[in-house]
């Protein structure tokens, strides 16, 4: 085996470990490819002769995602369903470099638009693309962070309406069958299930984290999850009944900064309507989704938690999730008066099922992944925080990161 190979990682036969893979379509172009990857001694590369979708189908396989991608659409349409798609299994952190032939302006901006960092038109010379990936292959992480990923932050207006079930399904229900990398953080250190609900270890990963939050680095931030399925990771604590400063709300909101990064969706379990970390976790949100069931108690603490929301200075998307958790009875309010009691219609409501709910609680998979009027209603919600038509089957939509108005950069022709 040649050196060259070594270094290009062909010897492995999959490129679960790869950090900077580069698909060309023609064998000229990965010639010059691999022959960067050993001039510039980038570890751990995987250069092969391929188009968008072999590069869809290699990330399928990996577990990690790798830093940096060359992606060669030349010869395609570049159409923005090939590129969408790709966006869709690529996490947000990832530095994409698009190599194709058209040389405009147009192009050049749509795909800047797109969250792709770069765009070389061919031929490639070795000149071109030490001056373009040299800065990104290195330790250094990104100039620009131009993608990120979406945190939702999940707040019950009382304890039991659902939040956690709610925070379980959905994060299942985005990394298994709608394929995005998701981060599900319980944050009640004093007994929080969500470890139960995803049948994943609690291994106090969160606690390590925050106590370290000025060197963290992917491989620790890695580690320091619970595998609860592919691409659904955990992130919990435990802490003593009487210890207090757990999760101190400036460290947690470093941490999710570097989150972003690494995942598609982080997914908050929020254990307390108000103080300090909820108000900080509520205004740092790209969504908050206010989960309620229609009680008087439920009625009141929702109008309380919409205007917390609300309080700021741009508007947040607000998702009101209208919970059925107990047998529909008298002390209840019909879903009109309660909509006109908090001044907002329900985003969705989910149905009473005690047996499903059940079921999902104490044996994984999650109740999502089942039949049943409950599961459907929670697979709508998936549905449209990944910016799909609700309906099962319906059109599928760009993923919701590609359009990130405020976060394109000012640059380009
Ligand atoms: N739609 C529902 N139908 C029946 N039971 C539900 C439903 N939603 C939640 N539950 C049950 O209600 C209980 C409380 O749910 P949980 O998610 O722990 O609430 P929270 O996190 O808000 O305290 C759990 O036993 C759960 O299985
Ligand atoms: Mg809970």
């Amino acid at each position: 085996m040649s050196i060259l190979d070594r270094l290009t990682g062909q010897d492995r036969p999959s490129p679960a470990n790869a950090e900077f893979i580069a698909v060309l379509a023609d064998e000229a172009s990965a010639a010059l490819l691999r022959q960067f990857v050993l001039e510039g001694m980038v570890s751990h590369a995987h250069v092969l002769v391929g188009g968008v979708r072999d590069l869809i189908g290699l990330l399928g396989q990996v577990e990690r995602p790798p830093r940096q991608l060359v992606v060669d659409v030349s010869g395609s349409t570049m159409s923005n369903t090939e590129l969408a798609e790709l966006a869709a299994v690529c996490p947000p952190g990832v530095a994409v470099v698009v190599v194709g032939e058209r040389n405009d302006v147009g192009t050049y901006r749509e795909l800047l638009r797109m969250g792709v960092d770069d765009y070389l038109v061919k031929p490639l010379t070795m000149d071109l693309l030490r001056r373009v990936l040299n800065r990104r292959t290195g330790r250094s992480v990104p100039a620009q962070q131009i993608r990120t990923g979406k945190v939702v932050a999940c707040v019950g207006s009382r304890g039991g309406v659902g939040t956690s079930t709610l925070v379980a399904n959905l994060g299942w229900q985005l990394a298994g069958p709608l394929e995005r990398r998701v981060a599900a953080i319980d944050l009640d250190p004093f007994g929080g299930a969500l470890d139960l609900m995803l049948s994943a270890p609690n291994n106090h990963g969160l606690a390590d984290l925050l106590a370290n939050v000025n060197q963290l680095d992917p491989n620790f931030v890695e580690r320091s999850f619970a595998q609860a399925a592919p691409r659904l990771f955990l992130l919990a604590a435990r802490a003593e009944l009487d210890q207090s400063g757990v999760l101190p709300p400036r460290a947690v909101l470093t941490l999710l900064a570097e989150l972003r990064k690494l995942f598609h969706y982080v997914f908050l379990d929020l254990p307390a309507r108000g103080g300090e970390l909820t108000a900080a976790l509520l205004a740092d949100a790209d969504t908050v989704a206010v989960v309620s069931e229609p009680s008087v108690v439920a009625t009141r603490e929702t109008l309380r938690l919409i205007q917390l929301a609300e309080t700021r200075d741009d508007r947040v998307p607000l998702m009101l999730l209208v919970n059925h958790p107990r047998q529909p009875g008298h002390a209840e309010l019909k879903l009109a008066d309660f909509e006109e009691a908090v001044g907002r219609r329900a985003s969705h409501v989910l149905p009473f099922d005690r047996d499903a709910a059940g079921l999902g609680e104490n044996l994984g998979p999650p109740l999502i992944s089942r039949r049943g009027p409950l599961a459907l209603a929670l697979r709508r919600v998936a549905d449209d925080l990944a910016g799909r038509r609700s309906a099962e089957g319906g059109r599928r939509l760009l993923p919701d990161w590609l359009p990130l108005p405020g976060l394109a950069p000012a640059r380009g022709g």
